[in-house]
């Protein structure tokens, strides 16, 4: 049986200000944890504060801004042994390719990737002192099942979603001996307003709500590799075992109807 999540715990949750985020902070307040809550914008943060003001801490803040994580680091010390850093703060910007510009992919990397690895410059110093007083400490990283196909438009998000799973799964090999566990979560279509701006089906949507279920049942019940929904995950892995060459020609057949979608609507 894991000890994550069974007693009350600690936790710093990044992204916190809308979808995926905010549907993991509501159910971890539920579950009578104490929260410290980041993004960018201050007001959100401030009303899920009231879910609990007693156990819920706000630290607004930019991810990618090391000035800003000094600030955060400060609540952070505030608030006791960190147990669980759910580093979830994200963005997706998709590339038109007959605009091509590098910017689309710098934004994504930066974001998702450095502003990621900035937050372990706090994190992991609080989680280790937590670990040598042997207790459990968790890290938490979110990333994506976006990056297992070659998505035409997702080049700088897929990248930046590679980037962070292998940058995760490195890092709970360097961690291991120290017993920090690292989570790698990979969610497929999840319904917030990173998604709500598709112009594209999304097969297999599920609610913020459930994707905030799969993850605190998954990291409750110890698991260090959260994917959902399994009839998406389980889909593209089939696709990932097929020969290059027919991934190719999926994936160019997508792109095109895409394409000839955004083209028709536009
Ligand atoms: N929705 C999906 O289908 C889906 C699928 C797979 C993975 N994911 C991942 O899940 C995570 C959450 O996405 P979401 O769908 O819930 O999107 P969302 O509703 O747009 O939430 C993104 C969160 O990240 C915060 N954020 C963005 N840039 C930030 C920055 N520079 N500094 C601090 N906070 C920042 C935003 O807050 P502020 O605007 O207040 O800063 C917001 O709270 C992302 O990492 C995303 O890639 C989402």
């Amino acid at each position: 049986m894991s000890e994550r999540l069974q007693t009350h715990s600690n936790i710093w949750i990044t992204g916190a200000s809308s979808g995926i985020g905010e549907a993991v902070t509501r159910a971890l307040a539920r579950g009578g944890h104490r929260l410290v809550l980041s993004g960018r914008r201050a007001q959100p943060l401030e009303e899920l504060k009231a879910l609990a003001p007693e156990r819920i801490l706000t630290a607004p803040g930019d991810t990618t801004s090391k000035e800003d994580l000094r600030g955060i680091a400060n609540v952070l010390e505030n608030h006791g042994d960190l147990h669980m850093a759910i580093l979830n703060a994200g963005t997706c910007e998709y590339l038109d390719i007959t605009h091509y510009n590098s910017d689309v992919i710098e934004k994504n990397i930066h974001t998702n990737v450095i502003g990621t690895a900035r937050c372990l410059d706090i994190a992991l110093p609080a989680l280790r002192r937590t670990r040598a007083k042997g207790l459990p400490a968790t890290l938490v990283i979110v990333s994506s099942s976006a990056w297992w196909f070659p998505f035409g438009r997702a080049e700088g998000y897929g990248a930046s979603k590679a980037a962070l799973t292998y940058f995760a799964q490195a890092l709970r090999a360097d961690l291991a001996a120290e017993g920090i566990d690292v989570v790698v979560v990979s969610p497929g279509f999840v319904k917030t307003p990173l998604t709500d701006r598709n112009d594209f089906p999304m097969p297999f949507l599920v609610s913020a709500e459930e994707a905030a279920d799969r993850i605190v049942s998954g990291l409750a019940k110890g698991r260090n590799e959260i994917a959902f929904p399994k009839r998406f995950t389980w889909m593209l892995r089939m696709l990932g075992t097929l020969p290059q060459a027919l991934i190719d020609r999926m994936a160019a057949n997508m792109a095109r109807k895409s394409t000839t979608e955004q083209e028709n609507n536009g």
